[in-house]
């Protein structure tokens, strides 16, 4: 993964560099760096181990001077999380200095040839291969930086997204990308140049953008147009687009972390994923997607879906909406499984792209895979521009801004909700849902944004009762049907962030093995809301209780039933069934979020873990 930022223009770099890993602090946080070249042609680098702030600290009082810098922060591949192997590296001259984001597989090979040529090396990682071999080859070619940076990379396999400076060219940064994302803002007249991993560092600065695509070489110089080239020094023709990201979603609005607050943006979200789709005075729900490409969408052999991770449990979800409102076949695959398993896919599938980021490596390799088999490839993603929305066929975006927290909530109740929105237009165009019960969905879904909020207001309540499981070890979550993806999800949430190990599992089949586990100090929550199993969802929970299990249950408002049954219960609003995971889930995130703040844990960026996962 990795977050790298670059700045070349008039101003102090240090600051803007700074504020930048911490927007793409989300990506890794297990070391930070960052070079400065000052109008001396001095190059100062500073590295620690940790977060972006630890390498703050260890700034003070140092020479923070120059107005072209790059910058990283690290989530480990190759070597440990230390400062050696922190970036920005050094070339064995000192002259060139390089942050990367990405795997260089052959690495270990290039290692040993530029050892066999008398190079030398510090750390453990392949970026510091990477940048050897760029020096290797300016010293054995007398070439210019970018065109060694262009003949080194086609030496290399793997991914890169890089920024590279040469303190005897202080007026110019080398960037490339091939498979990690990389951005370049261009500042007006060309004056300053903003090179990130995604847009948010670049934001509030220039909303001119343009993002590279797979092996091309940005050559940024002061005061001169951009120039973009392949790796075979042909001329590309860029646009920069203009990005509209509004900086205050960027903060944490008042909230102590970005995951309740996300939590928390919830209806509002869910509002402006609907803007403009679901018409109430037409009664329609009209996605441009399925307008521009009714024939395909709708005469489809099946629809496979392929995602990582809290997309995977919406792709779930998404599975039995499609099914139950288009009567069409579909699978779901985890994306990394996918990609490797010689999969049966081609015309006349439809292969929908669930991801967050727009940028999970796995993902995004499903994607072209299934694209070179000749299928249509549908994103559901919500990072504008991304990888995978620019290689997608046609897509939803989900649109509820920019997700910071490393636990997924809005995006997971985003894609959802675009699910509910696709069965119910595509099951329309083909006939397969009746008029009473579209109306009744498009109707019920506008209420979920206020039927969210109020669940909200339950979060001291769940705060409270969560300092009864802080102490836990293991949870079991059960769900069935709609609820079956939640319980999945619930778990997840909770390992992710709490670090108490959790298991989601369809509620029947708990008795083929998780039974065993269950003894008087595991909880076990259950999702156990008025829909068509909610008598057999009963008989499960008997199954539980009769074992001492201590039962968490999420309830539809009203219910006596469970009441008597359960240790405690979370009441929700009623909901459709079709809908119930919009709302089912929300007590889940607050329960796995209050959990982890009574244990005192790092809520937004749990350890070893990951925003946006660009490594397969
Ligand atoms: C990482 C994140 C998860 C996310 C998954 C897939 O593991 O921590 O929150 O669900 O990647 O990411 P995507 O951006 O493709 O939805």
């Amino acid at each position: 993964m990795c977050g790298i930022v670059g700045y070349l223009g008039y101003r102090d770099a240090y600051p803007i560099l700074i504020k930048g890993l911490h927007r793409l602090e989300y990506r890794g946080y297990d070391s930070a760096g960052v070079a400065l070249l000052n109008d001396e042609g001095k190059l100062n680098i500073y590295k620690a181990v940790g977060k972006v702030s630890n390498l703050e600290k260890l700034a003070v009082g140092q020479d923070q001077s120059g107005s072209v810098g790059i910058a990283h922060t690290r989530w480990a591949t190759h070597g440990a999380p230390n400062e050696v192997n922190a970036h920005p590296h050094l070339s064995q001259s000192g002259d060139l200095t390089m942050v990367h984001n990405g795997i260089i597989e052959n690495a270990g090979t290039l290692r040993e040839q530029l050892k066999e040529k008398g190079f030398h090396f510090r750390s453990d990682t392949d970026t510091e291969v990477l940048l050897q071999l760029i020096e290797y080859t300016r010293n054995k070619h007398g070439l210019d930086l970018a065109s060694s940076v262009r003949v080194a990379l086609k030496k290399v396999i793997g991914a890169y997204a890089i920024a590279v400076i040469d303190r005897n060219t202080p007026d110019t940064i080398i960037a490339a990308r091939k498979s990690s994302p990389l951005a370049v803002g261009i500042g007006e007249d060309n004056c300053e140049f903003f090179i990130a991993s995604d847009a948010s560092p670049i934001a509030g600065y220039t909303n001119r953008i343009v993002y590279l695509k797979d092996e091309e070489v940005a050559v940024c110089r002061r005061d001169k147009e951009l120039e973009v080239t392949t790796l075979n020094e042909d001329h590309v023709d860029v646009q920069a687009k203009e990005i509209d990201l509004d900086v205050s979603m960027l903060d944490k609005g008042g909230f102590p972390h970005y995951m309740l607050k996300e939590i928390f943006e919830q209806p509002h979200c869910l509002r402006d994923c609907m803007r403009g789709r679901v018409l109430p005075a037409h009664q329609r729900i009209v996605l441009s997607a399925v307008t521009e490409h009714r024939e395909e969408l709708i005469h489809a052999k099946r629809y496979l879906m392929v995602s990582c991770g809290t997309s995977w449990h919406a792709a779930l979800i998404g599975k039995q909406l499609i099914e139950q409102f288009c009567r069409i076949p579909v699978e779901v695959a985890y994306a990394s499984e996918f990609r490797y398993s010689n999969p049966v896919v081609g015309p006349g599938d439809v292969v929908f792209a669930i991801s967050q980021s727009g940028e999970t490596a796995d993902t995004l390799s499903a994607v072209q895979l299934a694209k070179n088999n000749g299928a249509m490839v549908f994103g559901i993603v919500n990072a504008v521009g991304s990888s995978i929305a620019r290689v997608s066929d046609t897509g939803t975006y989900i649109h509820v801004g920019p997700e910071i927290g490393v636990a997924s909530t809005k995006a997971f109740t985003g894609q959802t909700t675009v699910f509910a929105m696709l069965a119910l237009a595509i099951g329309r165009e083909r006939g397969t849902v009746d008029e009473a019960t579209y109306l009744e969905a498009l109707e019920e879904l506008q209420q979920i944004p206020d039927k969210i909020s109020r669940i909200l207001e339950q979060s001291d309540a769940i705060r409270d009762l969560a300092q009864d499981y802080a102490g836990k070890r293991n949870f079991l979550y059960l769900g069935r049907g709609m609820n079956y993806p939640v319980a999945l999800e619930g778990a997840l949430k909770l390992k992710e962030i709490s670090y108490i190990h959790a298991e989601g599992y369809p509620a029947a089949e708990m008795k083929h093995g998780p039974i065993a586990l269950v003894d008087e100090d595991m909880p076990v929550v259950f999702l156990a809301t008025h829909h068509n199993l909610y008598e057999k969802i009963l008989s499960n929970m008997q199954e539980v209780v009769a074992r001492r299990g201590k039962v968490l249950a999420i309830v539809t408002e009203g219910d006596e039933q469970v009441r008597r049954l359960a240790d405690k219960v979370i009441e929700i609003p009623s909901t459709l069934n079709c809908l119930v995971p919009l709302l089912s889930v929300v007590p889940l995130q607050l329960l796995a979020y209050h959990i982890a703040v009574a244990k005192g844990l790092d809520v937004d960026q749990p350890r070893n873990l990951a925003k946006s996962v660009t490594v397969e």
